[in-house]
């Protein structure tokens, strides 16, 4: 039987034996016919390239292998001994030179795995076509508004964010060693206006007939004048202020003089308020009488600009009320109860 399948092994051998030399590392043992041409433990056995050569079955080759980061080995046979099959199998992702992902390494009679040490690399995912393109500096984003990729061999053009005219070239071409053909422009650096004039208020700025970018103007109110806007305003990249300039809002005359009213919560008599002038935005709370019933309900005036007007409801007492019968004054009588206010 074994010199049967001995026979089957010499030419499979004899096949293979044209290869030898192919691989350059590896060395073959002595080569013989049967195992009377080796000596010892030796036997005659088929080693693949090397042909039939006199090798010690039980001896092994390396194992396990030194680890690699990139394949698995695992052992096909119960031991790492002659002949015995090695698959090196590379990580998901990753192939061998020749691009398949696992290889067999067979134990040679040399005691080494046989072939090249198999190497895993990974697989580059097919890339997009390498677009090559002209580099933009941040500064030149951040000031125009640039229409076209900037791929090598097209054009862009430019425009101001600000909205200012360019000074340059508004249109330029990305060459293809990725330089442009020309530099880039800029843009006309706008300046603003002097703003409104505020009445009743002071600039607190040296006035000019051109204000140059970043440039501030603050406010002031004159004195009994409230600033409503803006203390400061400030010139934008693109010469328009950052707002409207504020409005100085003139006080109210407090349009009632013989009743109470309600400011900031407090009744008082007009007269004891200073002047009997409330700040703009000031709300006033005058007393009606109701059409019917001898009681009292509220309606409320806001002072803007100075003007304050007094409700259609509120009717001024006349002097000789005033004098003659300061109880029964409509801001002095009682209040309506909820429901007698329609
Ligand atoms: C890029 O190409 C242009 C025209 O082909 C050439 O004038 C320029 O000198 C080149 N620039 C560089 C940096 O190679
Ligand atoms: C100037 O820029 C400001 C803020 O970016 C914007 O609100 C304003 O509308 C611009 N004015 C003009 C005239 O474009
Ligand atoms: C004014 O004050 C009165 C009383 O506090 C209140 O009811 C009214 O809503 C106020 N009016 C405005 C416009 O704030």
């Amino acid at each position: 039987m074994f010199s049967m399948s001995a026979v089957v092994f010499v030419c499979l051998c004899l096949i293979t034996k044209p290869l030898v030399g192919t691989e350059g590392r590896r060395t073959c043992p002595r080569s013989c016919r049967s195992d009377k041409d080796c000596g010892g433990k030796r036997q005659c056995l088929c080693d693949s390239e090397c042909g039939l050569s006199c090798v010690v079955p039980g001896r092994t080759c390396p194992w396990p292998l030194s680890l690699s980061e990139n394949s698995k080995a695992r052992l096909l046979s119960p031991t790492p001994s002659f002949s015995a099959l090695l698959e090196v199998r590379c990580k998901p992702g990753f192939t061998l030179a020749n691009g398949l992902d696992a290889t067999i390494r067979r134990c040679q009679g040399d005691r080494q795995w046989s072939g090249d040490e198999p190497i895993c690399t990974e697989v580059k995912s097919p890339e997009l076509p390498d677009v090559r393109t002209c580099p933009l500096p941040q500064q030149v984003i951040n000031t125009f508004s640039i229409h076209g990729d900037a791929s090598a061999g097209t054009s862009i053009r430019y425009s101001c964010l600000s909205g200012a005219d360019i000074v340059g070239r508004q249109e330029n071409f990305c060459q293809f060693n990725q330089t442009w053909q020309y530099p880039h422009p800029t843009c006309k650096e706008m300046l603003c206006q002097p703003p409104k004039e505020v009445e009743q208020g002071y600039v607190v700025a040296v006035q000019k007939t051109e204000y140059e970018v970043g440039f501030d103007i603050h406010y002031l109110c004159k004195k009994n004048f409230l600033l409503d806007g803006p203390q400061k305003i400030t010139c934008l990249s693109n010469g328009s202020w950052s707002a409207a300039p504020p409005h100085c809002r003139a006080r109210c005359v407090i349009p009632a003089e013989r009743s109470r009213v309600v400011i900031g919560g407090v009744k008082r008599w007009p007269f004891d308020v200073t002047d009997a002038l409330v700040p703009h935005g000031e709300n006033v709370t005058f007393f009606c009488k109701h059409p019917r019933k001898q009681c009292s309900f509220t309606a409320s005036q806001i002072c803007f600009d100075g003007k304050l007007e007094t409700p259609p409801c509120y009717l001024e007492p006349t002097w000789l009320q005033y004098k003659l019968f300061p109880h029964r004054l409509v801001s002095e009588i009682e209040v309506c109860e909820p429901g007698d206010v329609e």
